[in-house]
């Protein structure tokens, strides 16, 4: 391998766009919105892209300038990002610390394109598996797979967790109108028991099928609802049946195989697929049986669509740079810790989760491509839930915490359901938020309004301080025309590839996660000790107490 093959290793803070902004932010710091959008009439057009009135951002609420984005675009180019996507898409080993490629971008490339990875074109063997997956669920569309006593399936259960669980939760759940009316998936993730047995209470194992979904096939929490569900199944049936009612999604055949599973029923993706990058591969059969093969393939036709903007577009009319860059501003010069994710539509209320492995397992990071520690803030803390609950439970927060909190608003104008009267009403809440959070409330409104509901003045006095909203809190607001699995996979496309952007701004390797290591081998030794079968006594005082109070309230 070399360097021309691998990410540039450059500290972000020696450049001199860097040191712009650094100077650029003392100017900006207390600039106010409000002020800039009386001051420039230009102003909302010039911070807003649409791409193909599938997608419009609305990035004109944020503190930012002209010279702010030149100098963010500046940022991207002096670290050369361009040749940073050139690596990505073409499949150089960027993942260096695992030696692999990145390359989810190949699983909804075109039949026609060649992408190569250790010198073969990945792209026929993608489609050969796509191909399996939508034989598979035309299977139950023609009603040809039975179970074991000749019944239909109608249940599908995904047994999987983090990057095997989250993305098809997320899509599942936001394209629920797009459901096949005959097929229902349920997702099993946690080691917690109460997750499987609620989940299995309600199934007849006769008509349910088990997506077992790992990439590596080894996750204990995975293992052990498989075999749970397993041992659940050949309560009636046989083991012969298991080929009836197990299928594997994963990059370990043999331990599949292993498992019981048929070899003709694993669909297989690569280690060159990121786990939290991994639902456009054969992890999204769980969608692809819910939604069928025609939705499955809009789904990934708006990722592909969203690739080749992100890759051709110049940065300042590139969304997912763009979002990228505020995000840094944000974080590494006014100092936010978090981001917010607020979907304006129930069926996206996964959409936080999701992004919040997506990003924070791809950039919480701090150790630099060169292997130094990072001087610098990487990743965001990312966080939120779905409008209009969220405003009844934390928006006070952003509005009058002591945090600046960057927003991002998700809103399609069209609805999915028939009740256009709830639309109109969420559609004004996600505005008014939006404008709330800029506009504020100033002293003399407040004042107003107290006088005119009949307070006295000592009352004003009193009252004012906490009435009274600074505003000038930033937010984008990424308006969909409709959700789509289309517009869908753009949006999961456009988060896929603003982490990407940071993390390489960041000068940090986002395809890895050796941090989430440590506690999984702890959990391994901890485990026999739970049951008595092994010494404790090995760790820290307070672990070595935990233990002996948990077993000791369990055994009396
Ligand atoms: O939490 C760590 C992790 O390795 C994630 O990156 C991954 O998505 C998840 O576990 C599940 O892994 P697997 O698909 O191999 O079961």
């Amino acid at each position: 391998m070399t360097n021309s093959d691998t990410l540039h290793k450059q500290d972000p803070t020696l450049t001199a766009a860097w040191n712009k902004l650094t100077d650029h932010f003392q100017d900006m710091k207390d600039v106010s919105m409000a002020k800039m959008f009386a001051e420039d009439s230009k102003r909302a057009k010039d911070f807003a892209l649409e791409l193909e009135e599938v997608l419009f951002l609305d990035y004109s609420k944020n503190l930012i300038n002209g010279k702010t984005m030149a100098l963010l675009s500046d940022l991207a180019e002096e670290l050369d990002l361009k040749d940073g996507i050139d690596k990505m898409f073409a499949g150089k080993l960027i993942n260096e610390t695992e030696g692999r490629a990145v390359l989810h971008t190949a699983l909804r490339a075109p039949r026609s394109a060649h992408i190569e990875v250790y010198g073969e074109n990945v792209v026929p063997k993608v489609q050969e598996v796509l191909a399996r997956m939508k034989d598979f669920v035309g299977l139950f569309d023609d009603k040809k797979w039975k179970g074991y006593t000749g019944k239909d399936i109608t249940d599908f259960v995904n047994i999987g967790i983090g990057g095997s669980d989250l993305g098809p939760v997320m899509v599942c759940e936001a394209l629920t109108p797009f459901h096949h009316p005959d097929r229902k998936v349920h997702f099993v993730s946690n080691v917690d028991g109460a997750h499987i047995e609620q989940t299995l209470a309600a199934l007849d194992p006769e008509t349910t099928l088990f997506i077992i979904a790992s990439k590596t096939f080894t996750t204990i929490e995975t293992m052990t609802n498989a075999h749970s569900a397993r041992e659940w199944f050949l309560e009636g049936a046989s083991q012969n049946d298991v080929k009836k009612h197990f299928v594997a999604l994963s990059t370990n055949i043999d331990a599949a195989v292993a498992f019981g599973i048929g070899e003709e029923n694993i669909f297989e993706f690569w280690d060159w697929v990121g786990g939290r990058y991994s639902l456009s591969s054969a992890i999204g059969l769980s969608i692809l049986v819910a939604i069928g093969a025609d939705h499955f393939s809009g789904l990934l036709s708006g990722m592909h669509w969203m690739d080749n903007h992100f890759r051709s577009a110049p940065p300042l009319e590139n969304i997912p740079v763009v979002l990228a860059l505020l995000g840094i501003w944000y974080s590494n010069f006014h100092g936010c810790e978090t981001e917010a994710i607020l979907p304006y539509d129930q069926n996206l209320r996964y959409l936080p989760s999701y992004l919040q492995q997506a990003s924070m397992e791809s950039n919480g990071k701090m150790v630099t491509r060169a292997g130094s520690e990072v001087s610098y803030e990487t990743g965001s803390i990312i966080w939120g839930d779905a409008g209009t609950n969220s405003q009844h439970s934390f928006f006070q927060l952003l509005h009058q915490g002591t945090r600046l909190i960057p927003c991002d608003f998700l809103l399609p104008a069209i609805p999915n359901h028939s009740l256009d009267h709830h639309h109109t009403l969420l559609a004004a809440n996600a505005f008014a938020q939006c404008e709330a959070l800029m506009t504020g409330k100033s002293a003399d409104q407040v004042k107003l309004e107290l006088a005119q509901s009949g307070k006295t003045d000592e009352a004003m006095d009193q009252l004012l301080p906490f009435k009274v909203f600074d505003g000038n809190r930033p937010s984008n607001m990424i308006l969909l025309k409709r959700l789509t699995p289309f517009s869908l996979g753009a949006i999961i496309a456009m988060y896929e590839h603003k982490i990407f952007v940071q993390g390489y701004i960041w000068n940090i390797f986002s395809f890895d996660q050796f941090g989430v290591e440590l506690g999984k081998a702890l959990a391994k030794d901890l485990a026999p000790e739970l049951t008595g079968s092994a010494k404790s006594e090995m760790h820290d005082a307070s672990t070595n107490q935990l233990v002996a109070k948990f077993k000791s309230l369990k055994s009396n």
